[in-house]
């Protein structure tokens, strides 16, 4: 009998070896350890043995038991490991690869400009306040000392809303700039006021390569006891110096707006150009960047301010010249052309 275990076993041990899929090793499991194999068969006889028989073949056939089923489990441990190895072999999956970066989006060149402008003049004391692009014709035009007739409201090329008050008449308009802004908040705040308002404006015009029907203005108002021109000019030259850095020459010149008495124009020297004339600054060296000037009374007194107890500067930002001036862009429409590859630059 004992001879009989030893012949199981190196039978079991040897065919075990040549093994190397599930299957298989299956069939060797119910050769060798199943119900019906020699080994289970002998160990359900062992009753019929003397004592001691017993006790040696039980032991001996016990221990063999224990054998093969922890040389079964190691196999079928191997067996799964060759097969993951196989399979990952075949995928040629790189777990070392760097991850596909997903493109990531960021803040527009013009609100960029924005910001950067709200924050200079915001650390200068300056509140920033919004107002509605569907304005009203009062803010846009009347509040500013633009009365109906005026020759300045043709110049603006106004697209007006159709909607009409109770005389048939049309007092809404997309906002021609954001000085109603200004306007708004000269009625509604009280002096002292310092605000500035960016935001979109629109003029009904054919666009080229300076001009867009849909642009941005930032307007600014400051309303104190005894505000002079030097005030403005001092505002005006900090906010260039600090926009386009100290070498880059700022001028003033005369200019008129029905809302500001005496009205000034600020430029700025050619990026392009650096000062001695292209395309861009209409061969004049310099750029327009900014109206301004002293507020009218008028325009105090319409919202209420009495102009001889305060007085008043403004102006007014065109928002795309200040980056088109800074990089050398020559065509405002790039900024609204959706092109990636022009965008991706700043
Ligand atoms: N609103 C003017 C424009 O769109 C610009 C402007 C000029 C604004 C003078 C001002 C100012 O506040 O004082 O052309």
């Amino acid at each position: 009998m004992l001879n009989k275990l030893q012949e199981i076993k190196s039978s079991a041990v040897k065919e075990l070896a040549g093994i190397a899929d599930i299957a298989a090793l299956e069939l060797w499991r119910v050769r060798y350890l199943g119900k019906k194999s020699e080994l289970t068969g002998m160990l359900r006889n062992l009753a019929s043995l003397s004592p001691e028989e017993r006790r040696e073949v039980g032991s001996t056939a016990n221990k063999l038991k224990n054998e093969l089923e922890s040389a079964y489990q190691e196999k079928e441990k191997d067996i799964e490991e060759a097969r993951i190895q196989a399979a990952s072999a075949k995928e040629t999956l790189d777990i070392t690869l760097p991850g596909r970066r997903l493109p990531i989006g960021h803040v527009h060149p013009i609100t960029q400009t924005i910001d950067e402008i709200c924050f200079i003049f915001g650390s200068m004391g300056f509140e920033i306040k919004d107002g509605p692009e569907v304005e009203q014709e009062y803010y846009n035009f009347d509040a500013l000392n633009i009365p109906e007739g005026h020759p300045s409201r043709d110049d603006m090329n106004s697209s007006w809303i159709d909607y009409t008050d109770d005389k048939g008449k049309r007092t809404m308009l997309l906002r021609t700039h954001t000085t109603c802004v200004s306007a708004r908040n000269l009625a509604n705040l009280k002096p002292p006021i310092r605000t500035i308002s960016p935001g979109k404006v629109y003029r009904y015009e054919a666009s080229d390569a300076t001009h867009t029907s849909m642009f941005h203005q930032i307007d600014g108002v400051a309303v104190d006891k005894n505000i002079t021109l030097a005030d403005l000019k001092g505002t005006l030259y900090e906010f260039a110096r600090r926009f386009y850095g100290p070498e880059r020459k700022a001028r003033f010149r005369c200019d008129f707006f029905p809302f500001v008495e005496p009205g000034v124009e600020m430029s700025i020297e050619c990026a392009v150009c650096k000062g001695t004339g292209c395309r861009l600054c209409g061969y004049s060296g310099y750029i327009e960047v900014a109206g301004a000037g002293m507020t009218h009374p008028e325009v105090l007194r319409s919202a209420g301010i009495d102009p001889e107890e305060y007085q008043s500067f403004a102006f007014g930002i065109g928002i795309e010249r200040l980056p088109m001036l800074r990089y050398g862009i020559e065509d405002i429409r790039l900024f609204y052309s959706g092109d990636v590859r022009f965008l991706q630059q700043f």
